[in-house]
């Protein structure tokens, strides 16, 4: 008897629990609005749209590279498996030409689409639920103004029971903090807006701060340094790796340029970041760099000497007084492989004449050299640099025909030897394999953010 009493209230639990969690998990469907893809729409609303849009980076995920714009499908991989993004052009069958702004300022504030079926955060509304009512609807008018384009996304490639969209609620009940930000009155008017900016379309933390099991942002970690399309997004906090720290200026000049002469040149994904900023006016880039240098803090001592050295070393035209003087590497020293493949295949460009942002950086002033993991060095020096269409850009060979898994290894060891005082780097030769082979997947795009570095700059010596 008291068994059966046991299990009757057991079981009484547990049909509670389903039920508000089905309460909690429930979004009732948005009904299709015919009219919607033919509204007009605002000259001046539409092209804020478009800003917001490049900030957002709305295309960079919802187009397949050489398909439609917005039409979505590209395959966004995560740790769980793949998901496709969505076609959100005002296609009616397709796309979201049947979304009233009511049900697109849903998804974007909770991460829920028109039917009432919750959206996997892949789709960074971690982020874009800080959007305010007005930017939504400046996007929304900029994407019902898009052609329309007929195109089904593949289906998901997700094990069960993440294909089962309700579990999403739990996710958003542990890990989404939803709306918009409290203001902070001890904070000046940029540093708001460069929150606001950061924070919401801007996702810089959705590659920036590392993930925990579940895939949502660690909050503890802030900018500690995450991952994106087989490439490290180093910490941008106070563990950042750059020789010479960041300050406002610096980061505004790569945020509005996608180089600086003490940084190098923005690469993988964040060249895709870099170049779609330039939409955005002055001010905002520079309201960016005072909130994100805020979280940097201030260089501990120690970090501030050994870069004023490194300034005096490098500011100005350091690069021809170093080949009037014949530079050849210090620790000649008899030479590692490594060193005999660096000098032969990486220090005339490195340690050459041209300027940033077409010479190649000094690894002296390198980030890439002394993270905590190799993956950048390994993406650029096997997959190079390709150009940029039809301008002058940075350009970096590929090595992947040239050097074997050992000797490019070999190169790495070297260069985190004498160009950094970081622990050497572990279990190269099998991180090389894998980015070669493709099991490590890795996205090559050209430097495009460089399309805007002043043409004066080593561009005559084409
Ligand atoms: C990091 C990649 C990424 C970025 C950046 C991104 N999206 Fe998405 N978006 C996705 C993915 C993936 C989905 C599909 C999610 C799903 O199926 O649950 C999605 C879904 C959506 C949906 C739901 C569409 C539907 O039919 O259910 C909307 C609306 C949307 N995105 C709008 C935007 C806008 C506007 C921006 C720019 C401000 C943007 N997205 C930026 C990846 C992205
Ligand atoms: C889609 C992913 C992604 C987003 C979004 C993103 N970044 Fe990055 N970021 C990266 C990657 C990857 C790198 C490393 C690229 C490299 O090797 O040059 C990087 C590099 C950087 C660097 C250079 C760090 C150094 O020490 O060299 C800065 C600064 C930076 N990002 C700032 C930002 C800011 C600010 C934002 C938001 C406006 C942002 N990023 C958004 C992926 C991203
Ligand atoms: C033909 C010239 C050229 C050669 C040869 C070359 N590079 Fe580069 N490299 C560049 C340019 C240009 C860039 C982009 C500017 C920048 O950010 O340094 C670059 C960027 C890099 C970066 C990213 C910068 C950083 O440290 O964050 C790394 C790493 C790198 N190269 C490694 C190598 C290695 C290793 C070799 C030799 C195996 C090599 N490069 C040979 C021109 C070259």
């Amino acid at each position: 008897m008291w068994a059966l009493r046991v299990v009757i209230v057991f079981a009484a639990a547990i049909v509670l629990a389903a039920g508000a969690f089905f309460f909690l998990a429930w979004r009732s469907e948005i009904p299709e609005d015919a009219a919607a893809a033919q509204a007009t729409f605002a000259p001046e609303l539409v092209a804020k749209g478009a800003q917001l849009a490049a900030l957002g980076n709305c295309i960079a995920c919802h187009t397949v590279p050489g398909k439609p714009a917005f039409a979505g499908g590209l395959a966004v991989p995560t740790p769980f498996g793949t998901i496709y993004s969505t076609n959100i052009t005002p296609d009616p069958e397709t796309g979201i030409g049947g979304w009233s702004e009511k049900a697109f300022q849903r998804a974007m504030n909770e991460g829920v689409d028109r039917k009432g079926s919750h959206l996997y955060p892949a789709f960074p509304y971690d982020h874009f639920t800080r959007v305010s009512v007005e930017d939504n609807r400046a996007l929304y008018a900029f994407l019902m103004t898009r052609p329309a384009v007929k195109a089904e996304a593949p289906r998901n490639d997700l094990p069960f029971p993440l294909t089962y969209r309700p579990l999403l609620a739990a996710w958003k009940l542990a890990f989404f903090d939803r709306g918009e930000m409290e203001p902070d009155s001890s904070q000046s008017e940029a540093w708001t807006r460069g929150r606001y900016l950061v924070e919401g379309l801007g996702h810089c933390g959705a590659c920036h701060t590392p993930r925990n099991a579940f895939g949502a942002e660690d909050r503890d970690h802030y900018f500690g340094g995450g991952e994106a399309e087989g490439w490290q997004a180093y910490a941008i906090n106070k563990d950042s790796k750059a020789p010479i720290p960041w300050d406002e200026q610096s980061l505004a000049f790569y945020l509005r340029n996608g180089w600086h002469e003490f940084h190098g040149v923005s690469r993988g994904p964040m060249a895709e970041v870099t170049g779609n900023l330039s939409a955005l006016p002055d001010s905002d880039i520079m309201a960016i760099a005072t909130y994100v240098t805020s979280i940097m803090g201030d260089a501990t001592p120690e970090r501030g000497q050994r870069a004023a050295q490194l300034r005096e070393q490098f500011e100005g035209d350091y690069r021809e007084q170093a080949a009037d003087s014949q530079s050849s590497p210090v620790n000649a020293s008899g030479g590692s492989p490594g060193e005999a493949i660096y000098v032969a295949a990486c220090a005339s460009c490195h340690e050459g004449q041209r300027r940033q942002p077409f010479g190649g950086l000094n690894f002296d002033l390198s980030t890439a050299v002394n993270a905590p993991n190799p993956q950048n060095i390994v993406n650029v020096v096997l997959f190079g640099l390709p150009p940029a269409d039809g301008e002058a850009s940075a350009v970096m060979p590929a090595f992947r025909h040239l050097l074997s898994d050992q000797q490019v290894a070999d190169v790495l060891t070297y260069m985190r030897e004498r160009f950094s005082e970081e622990q050497p780097w572990a279990g190269l030769v099998d991180l090389i394999a894998n980015t070669r082979s493709g099991a490590h997947k890795v996205t090559i795009r050209p430097s495009d953010g460089i399309e805007r570095a002043p043409h004066n700059v080593g561009a005559e010596e084409g």
